[in-house]
């Protein structure tokens, strides 16, 4: 379902300090954008911000870099951030293509992790290549993970999961940890996205892995 338009969104980001759409600038040097170097993560397609709020405020000692590319979408997100983890100083969020991410992240950032949480499944297969999780986006992970980096995936969606895992296997990655029923794991470090409650509250069970390329060292 699509979003009433927030005509409040743009302007409420335009006055953020944590948020910029223009982020080429910061690539290579997200350390000092951020105020200090710490563990760089990820949340690729934050949405409405609520696991990324809470992942920032309970982990201060990592600095969580959140994408969209939507205003609206984004400025729902600062206002949820505000509410969760008021003024924080381990945030940014941008608005840029994730498609494009190699044009703001360089491999000197050292990504650490990779979230994925809840991406658009693209079910026709002529739109399979845009899905965040396709090949070709997995091979461009891969040269911005710093060499222990990590990509942790979660979905509602039984088909982008399965082909999903093929995806990792045939991008370099090994998976080392899979679960098609993650809320039965009752994991208390599990924080719940929109989409996640959302779909729980549907019934529909939460899958998830985490990867890290194979290393090809001796
Ligand atoms: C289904 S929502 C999931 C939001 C959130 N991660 C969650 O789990 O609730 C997908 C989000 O990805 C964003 N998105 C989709 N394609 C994108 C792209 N190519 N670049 C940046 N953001 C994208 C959408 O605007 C949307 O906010």
């Amino acid at each position: 379902m699509r979003m009433r338009k927030k005509t409040w969104a743009r302007p409420e980001l335009a006055e953020c300090a944590y948020f910029t759409d223009a982020p080429e600038p910061f690539r290579g040097a997200w350390a000092e954008r951020f105020g200090e170097k710490r563990p760089l993560w990820l949340d690729l397609g934050c949405g409405k911000c609520v696991f990324l709020a809470e992942l920032a405020r309970r982990n201060p000692e990592s600095n969580i870099l959140g994408v969209d590319i939507s205003y609206d979408i984004l400025g729902v997100g600062r206002r949820n951030i505000e509410a969760i983890a008021p003024n924080p100083k381990n945030v940014q969020l941008v608005f840029f293509n994730i498609e494009k991410l190699a044009e703001i992240i360089a491999p000197e950032d050292r990504v650490q992790r990779i979230y994925i949480n809840f991406c658009n499944p693209w079910p026709k297969k002529k739109h399979h290549k845009r899905r965040l999780t396709y090949p070709r986006q997995l091979e461009m992970y891969k040269t911005l993970l710093a060499e222990d980096g990590e990509i942790w995936f979660k979905t509602d969606n039984d088909e982008l999961f399965e082909e999903s895992l093929e995806y990792f296997e045939a991008a370099g990655y090994e998976i080392f940890a899979l679960t098609r029923d993650l809320h039965a794991e009752n994991d208390p470090e599990n924080i719940e996205s929109e989409h996640e409650i959302m779909f729980t509250r549907e019934g529909i069970r939460t899958k998830a892995l985490k990867a890290r390329p194979k290393r090809t060292g001796v």
